[in-house]
């Protein structure tokens, strides 16, 4: 669905992203791993369209991203990496603001805001301020906000900075039933555990280049075999304990 063929990208003389390539499938999540700086924001811009690569193509479907307001860019949703609401206008009001910027009018636009509130779990607070909200909701509102138009593609950078394991559990049953529906998922994140729960394949970016990408089976055995055996038989964790005792219920 997604296809990116040797992205590069510089800032002045900073490479940024140099020869990147990726793939994500429909029906597919496909992890996005790097530290701070690796080029991870720079190459989802370009996948988006937000920023022209200096070379390198990208495709949805086949049909290239150009930088020309096509409307193959209507078929990408993003939730950037900084929250990007409208803090005085109510959640509904925020979603139909972006949704009419894809496009959408009348009934539909109202059908659909009204679905991708439902789908972030925010349908008691739709007419209620981002500024009244937890940082919780209002990463979940900034998801809602990407996927207002039913994008094929949603690129998500770090969606859940902040938010505590109940909202983040939240976001990763939302994120599982659109890979069900067949969308394209690209999940940037810092936390190795939710790539391991959350993603089919994997690709780790340093200093601008892929340093590997495969499934996260095959990328175990890149580790030497003494490290093996700990990764694989996982105990449970911290957070397991934790959503144990205080359960699975939204707070917000
Ligand atoms: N607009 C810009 N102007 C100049 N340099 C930039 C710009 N955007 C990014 N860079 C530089 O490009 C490199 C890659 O940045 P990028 O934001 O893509 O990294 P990242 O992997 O998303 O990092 P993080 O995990 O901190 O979000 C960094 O060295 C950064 O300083
Ligand atoms: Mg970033």
């Amino acid at each position: 669905m997604l296809q990116a063929r040797d992205l590069w990208k510089s800032y002045g003389k900073k490479a940024a992203v140099s020869g990147v390539s990726l793939d994500v499938n429909a029906g597919e999540i496909v992890g996005l791993l790097g530290p701070n700086g690796a080029g991870k924001s720079t190459t989802v811009a370009m996948l988006c369209g937000l920023t022209i690569p200096d070379t390198g193509t990208v495709t949805v479907g086949g049909v290239p991203v150009g930088d020309d307001g096509s409307l193959v860019k209507r078929r990408i949703g993003l939730v950037p990496q900084d929250i990007s609401l409208y803090e005085d206008y109510a959640a509904i009001a925020n979603l139909e603001l972006f949704g009419a910027l894809y496009g959408l009018e009348g009934a539909a636009l109202k059908d659909r805001a009204r679905a991708a509130l439902e789908l972030v779990g925010l349908s008691d607070r739709a007419r209620d301020k981002p500024q009244s909200f937890s940082g919780g909701m209002k990463r979940r509102l900034n998801i809602a906000c990407a996927l207002v138009h039913d994008p094929d593609v949603l690129l998500l950078d770090e969606p859940t900075a902040g938010v505590d394991p109940q909202s983040r559990n939240a976001i990763f049953e939302n994120l599982e039933l659109l890979r069900s529906r067949g969308k394209a998922l690209l999940y940037t994140t810092h936390y190795m555990e939710e790539a391991e729960r959350l993603c089919d394949r994997v690709v780790i970016m340093d200093h601008g280049v892929v340093a590997a990408s495969d499934r996260k089976e095959a990328l175990l055995d890149l580790l030497p075999p003494e490290k093996r055996t700990k990764t694989v038989v996982r105990d449970a964790s911290l957070e397991d304990v934790f959503l144990h005792l205080t359960g699975r219920q939204l707070r917000d």
